[in-house]
């Protein structure tokens, strides 16, 4: 029954090739919601930060993010109907992250959408969390458009990818161990930097020298991978050596040394690929694209280059339900929605062309 009734109407929004989707994200430690229209148009948003509960642990505790998840999300997603001036009965499908993620923090976003699919008898749209950090880029540049070339830098993901058309990947690199997130996360527990690790250790690094501490470039066989391993242990023995002999650490120019030399590798691959590949346009997603140096870098590298370069607002960078929206709706014009077996998963991979 349910089934028969969201496939007629995801047919019939397909035609029409217009939607309004009330999208959920709960991947991690941010509880969002928003209604956004044809994959473009924000109408209404609403998120709930989990960083206070989980600074007191130094990371994200799973499972406090799971049950912070239960309370936060029927309020979050009210609030942002509230904003929409709308209500359950005004939208037209609903989106969720399915991974990847914490599998317990999806499904408090899973069920959520499930409940209210099932109940108006609306489609309901799985969507890649990374699909989602791309698609951030339609709703910052109404004129962006595949095909382009997008660097997902991310808590869990570093990815140079072909985005060959809405929906259709083409992975060129990634990186080897560390995501970028992580190597920043973790290069601010050394240097005993609060959670958020990477904004702290952004921010500081800004008072910082970042000639001050000389560390090499990450290196890799694949032309466009990445690797941040060892540039992490480099910073280890840095730290240790200092300590050991009771010197100084200087957090703030070992940040910014550290950022540097990431922010280098970043932008120097993805100006490779760019230039190699021929590709017509250069976009930025995921957290680590809230980094402010990495902005600038980008921007001149890009500006030397003569490459068009598309860099959403930091808030659209970090985790939100907007870009979800966004993806779910270019998902709901291309394929069948999902059903109500839709599960959350942990790693999950992209769809490629
Ligand atoms: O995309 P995101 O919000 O969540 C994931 O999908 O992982 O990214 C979070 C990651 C964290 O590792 C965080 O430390 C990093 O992005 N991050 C930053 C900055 N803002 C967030 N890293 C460096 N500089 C920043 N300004
Ligand atoms: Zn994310």
């Amino acid at each position: 029954m349910y089934e028969a009734r969201a496939m007629k109407k995801a047919e019939s929004l397909r035609l029409a090739g217009k939607a309004v989707i009330l999208a959920i994200e709960s991947s991690c430690d941010e509880t969002a919601a928003a209604v956004v229209a044809n994959g473009r148009e924000v109408l209404g948003q609403a998120l709930e930060s989990q960083i206070k509960t989980h600074a007191l642990y130094g990371g994200v505790v799973p499972e406090i993010a799971s049950r912070s998840h239960v309370t936060a999300v029927i309020p979050v997603v009210e609030q942002a109907l509230i904003d929409a001036r709308m209500t359950l009965d005004d939208i037209d499908a609903i989106a969720v992250t399915a991974g990847p993620g914490l599998v317990g923090a999806l499904l408090v976003g899973i069920s959520a959408a499930k409940a209210m699919a099932w109940a108006k008898g609306l489609p309901l749209v799985g969507v890649h969390h990374i699909e989602g950090h791309i698609s951030a880029n339609y709703i910052a540049h109404p004129n962006l458009s595949p095909p382009f070339l997008c660097l997902v830098v991310s808590g869990g993901h570093t990815h140079l990818i072909q985005v060959l058309d809405y929906g259709v990947y083409r992975l060129l690199g990634q990186t080897l161990d560390d995501a970028a997130g992580e190597a920043f996360d973790k290069v601010a527990r050394l240097i005993d930097l609060p959670y958020p690790g990477g904004p702290t250790l952004d921010k500081l690094a800004e008072e910082g020298d970042d000639e001050a501490f000389v560390f090499t470039r990450p290196r890799t066989e694949g032309r466009y991978d990445f690797s941040f391993s060892g540039l992490k242990t480099q910073v280890m023995q840095r730290v240790n050596r200092l300590s050991q002999k009771g010197e100084h650490i200087a957090a703030a120019d070992m940040a910014a040394s550290f950022r540097k030399t990431v922010v280098e590798a970043l932008v120097q691959k993805t100006i490779l690929a760019a230039k190699e590949t021929k590709a017509p346009a250069v976009a930025l997603a995921g957290g680590v694209a809230s980094n402010r140096l990495l902005r600038k870098r980008l921007e001149e590298a890009a500006a030397h280059e003569g490459i068009r370069l598309y860099i959403p607002p930091p808030a659209l960078c970090t985790d939100n339900a907007v870009m979800i929206g966004s993806a779910g709706f270019y998902n709901l014009m291309k394929a069948c929605p999902d059903d109500l077996s839709l599960n959350a998963q942990s790693s999950m991979a992209l769809h490629l062309g």
